[in-house]
């Protein structure tokens, strides 16, 4: 191919993951749980081209994000024996490190759109762990629907990937994000990982949870059980949470719009509608109910003052690609 255009969507985690065994490979220290959602995409553009990598991301040359996509760049280069230059050209429907894990579906999007540029077709896992270079949770963007990341134990990553769970159709929850902050997260997951492994005495404790509330999310999303998936979707956000307050220095990454938000929630279970809240390496909420009980909580977060605007969304499907030129 000359050029490839692919979609990926972003994802969010109901079982967090937060915290690597290899710093360069973006190999977990445990496994994690997400669903994909529609809606909240990145569409990236490959082409062969003469000169150096560039990457323009929302119509912006972007030389951090390159730096993200160089891992991902290099592989694919290495496994096509390719030396062409990649001429990237990204677009995210949403806001860009607002806590919506862009780089998931970026850099989903790219290892799909690179590897069929160079003329690869790899299978989903080998997507998923190419993904994975880029940014961890983007190994789970390959994947549509209910996604489960198995931390793996091989050193060079080869079993560190996505495994489908259920398609996006299995059950129709809807996310919505309830935006409080459209700035830049202050510390990037990587570095707040490295202060939460090497300064938190909750680390270790949180990594100790995982494995069993990666059962309960199987259990719960299996059976469409909401108040199951409330409870461990909760507990493995706040543990998350807990664990990145008690390093040196702490990650307050919960701003006090962030509780106001979460106070919200709390008042909408008490009243008797059924939600879920979570939360990850930023002050933006994202609440989780079914389709009936959607408008309710639409409505009770558009009249808090602190929420500047609420994104909805509903899980979505693997990445794909859009456009394909010889
Ligand atoms: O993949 P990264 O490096 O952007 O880290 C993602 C970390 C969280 O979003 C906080 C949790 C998760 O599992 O997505």
């Amino acid at each position: 191919m000359t050029r490839a255009v692919a979609r990926a969507c972003t994802n969010i985690a109901l079982v967090k993951y937060w915290g690597k065994r290899d710093l360069a490979l973006n190999l977990p220290a445990a496994g994690s749980f997400s669903v994909t959602l529609e809606g909240l995409h990145t569409t990236t553009s490959v082409e062969l081209a003469a000169g150096n990598d560039q990457l323009v991301l929302n119509g912006v040359e972007d030389r951090a994000a390159l730096a993200k996509a160089r891992p991902v760049i290099d592989r694919v280069r290495a496994l096509s024996g390719s030396r062409a230059a990649l001429r990237i050209r990204s677009e995210n429907s949403f806001p860009t490190a607002a806590g919506l894990a862009s780089s998931a579906s970026g850099l989903a999007a790219l290892a799909l759109a690179a590897s069929r540029t160079v003329g690869l077709a790899l299978a989903p896992a080998e997507l998923s762990a190419l993904a994975r270079l880029g940014s961890g949770s983007a190994c789970r963007s390959v994947l549509g629907g209910y996604v489960e990341w198995r931390a793996g134990v091989a050193r060079d990553g080869s079993d560190s990937h996505a495994l489908p769970f259920r398609p996006p159709e299995h059950w129709d929850l809807r996310c919505l994000v309830a935006v409080v902050s459209e700035a830049a997260k202050p510390t990037g997951s990587t570095s707040g990982m490295i202060v939460t492994a090497t300064s938190s005495p909750y680390h270790a404790a949180f990594l100790a949870t995982v494995d069993e509330d990666l059962v309960a999310a199987r259990e719960a999303v299996a059976a469409r059980d909401l108040g199951a998936l409330r409870r461990v979707a909760e507990r493995s956000c706040l543990r998350m949470h807990a664990a990145m307050l008690a390093g040196e220095p702490p990650l307050l990454y919960l701003r006090p719009e962030s509780w106001a938000v979460i106070e919200e929630a709390r008042r909408l279970q008490r009243a008797g509608v059924p939600l879920f809240f979570t939360a990850d390496a930023g002050p933006n909420l994202k609440l989780f109910c079914e389709p009936d009980a959607e408008p309710a909580v639409a409505r009770a977060l558009q009249a808090l003052p602190v929420v500047r605007r609420t994104l909805s969304a509903r899980p979505g499907p693997a990445a794909a690609v859009l456009e394909e030129e010889p």
